[in-house]
């Protein structure tokens, strides 16, 4: 990587010269600039990696230079007066830190440190997507579908940051890579990363797994234990299946999101900790809400930034391209050299794959044990891409329901089953387009 630049802007001389100085001790070229315009300038002329910038100016606000740059160059403020709330501002609006007059050597080292491992990180990010282009892979995940780009977007712009994460989407769709993707792009990558998935352990364990607790705070709490919060001091915490955590516990897990302290069960004192949480669930996040399994405001305060992962099924030739890709992981652990038959990727391709990735993965190992060399139609079980009226999902209908209703349930069933596409389910239901188009209608209206 070039030496990176870094441009000065304050209309003091004495102290663009001291602060010039400091800044190139640390590994930066520097320019300076006395004024706004001649910051425009500098920007235009030197494409700077970092601009720090006195807020008040002869010709304006310190602030107006964000609207001349691009995402690429970070911004740090200096502030005469300490004033937090202008600083605040800033930072909502993008500037990477803010330095309080006078600037204070270690904090502007550290700064200037963060600010080199941000530019590192994008430094990474950029090389993923040309990998991303060449082969479809960002990482560890495979893809290369619209869908999957917009979570390679995702991912790269709030790995660096150290914002909560809330990973949905179905079963089997790789939220935990992506978990660990955003950990090791993130400042945190060579700090732990922790799962704990909230689902497996037992409701009343689950308290001092995350919390810790003190020597003697119940029976059999024969010593003091760390909880996964501390564990991951520094580090990232993967809150897995966040929705399986009793509702009394997502308070404190609230309190200690707010305060960034945990007490340990049976202690007195609150204990700091610095931890970037990810959070995910496989259920959708209105149901978990409406059931009772998610608490709002807890849910408003892991949503900084959600990500959705897609289904397999809307990530068109990706099932190929993974499909591929787990074949020659196999190939290369037991040095085989097989190959798929086109048939096969063809039912592949049509499946509509409920279990997402983890259930292609499954297959193509059962598929991989069958097969002698090329991996034909007849390796994979045949609801898999089979024709879907025969070995689809089914209806279940009880005696004493009523034909409207069954006409129903199978009419939206359908409908389901085919992706929205009406014409294909109109077609496989044995009735006009138009009648199911005034089906749908007629549900609408008694849904109010
Ligand atoms: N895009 C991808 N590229 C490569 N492998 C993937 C991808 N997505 C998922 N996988 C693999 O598929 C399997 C399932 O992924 P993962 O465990 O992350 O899913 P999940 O969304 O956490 O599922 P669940 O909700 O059931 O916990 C893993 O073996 C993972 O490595
Ligand atoms: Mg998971």
């Amino acid at each position: 990587m070039p030496q990176p630049h870094a441009l000065l802007v304050d209309d003091d001389p004495s102290v663009l010269s001291s602060l010039a100085e400091l800044v190139e001790r640390e590994g930066f070229r520097t320019s300076v600039a006395p004024t706004l315009e001649a910051a425009r300038a500098a920007i235009a002329a030197h494409a700077p990696d970092v601009v720090l910038t006195d807020l008040v100016l002869p010709d304006g606000n310190g602030i107006d230079l964000f609207q001349d740059l691009n995402g690429a160059t970070q911004v740090v403020l200096i502030t005469g007066h300490a004033s937090v709330d202008t600083a605040v501002e800033a930072l909502r609006m993008g500037a990477s830190d803010y330095l309080t007059k006078p600037v204070d050597i270690p904090r502007l080292k550290s700064v200037l440190a963060n600010i080199l491992r941000t530019r590192q990180l994008k430094e990474e990010i950029g090389t993923l997507r040309t990998e991303l282009r060449k082969l479809g892979r960002f990482g560890q995940l495979i893809g290369a579908s619209p869908a999957m780009q917009r979570v390679y977007d995702l991912i790269g712009r709030v790995a660096p940051t150290d914002a909560t994460v809330l990973l949905t989407g179905e079963s089997g769709t790789g939220k935990e890579v992506v978990a660990q993707t955003i950990h090791a792009l993130s400042k945190r990558a060579k700090e732990p990363f922790w799962p704990l998935n909230c689902g497996a352990v037992s409701p009343n364990l689950i308290e001092s797994e995350l919390f810790g607790h003190e020597r003697g705070s119940f029976t059999g709490a024969d010593r003091l234990h760390r909880g996964y919060f501390e564990r991951s001091n520094g580090g990232t915490l993967f809150l897995d299946e966040v929705t399986e955590m009793p509702l009394e516990l997502q308070v404190k897990l609230l309190r200690v999101l707010e305060t960034g302290t945990v007490t340990r069960l049976g202690g007195e004192q609150a204990v700091a900790v610095n931890v970037r949480v990810i959070a995910a669930t496989n259920r959708p996040l209105e149901d978990a809400v409406s059931e009772g399994k998610l608490r709002t405001d807890l849910l408003y305060r892991l949503k900084v930034f959600p990500v959705q992962l897609p289904p397999l099924r809307e990530r068109g030739d990706d099932v190929e391209l993974l499909a591929t890709h787990f074949l020659s992981l196999l190939n290369q652990a037991e040095g085989t050299s097989k190959t798929f038959a086109h048939a096969a990727l063809q039912r592949l391709q049509r499946h509509s794959w409920p279990g997402n990735v983890r259930e292609l993965k499954n297959l193509i190992h059962q598929a991989f044990i069958l097969a002698d060399s090329e991996i034909g139609a007849d390796c994979l079980p045949p609801e898999v891409g089979g024709a879907p009226t025969a070995a689809g999902p089914s209806l279940q209908l009880t005696v004493g329901t009523s034909l409207a209703d069954a006409d129903r349930r199978l009419i939206l069933a359908t409908l389901e089953e085919f992706h929205g596409d009406k014409k294909k389910a109109a077609e496989v239901l044995g009735i006009s387009i138009k009648t199911l188009y005034n089906r749908l209608a007629e549900y609408r209206e008694a849904d109010g």
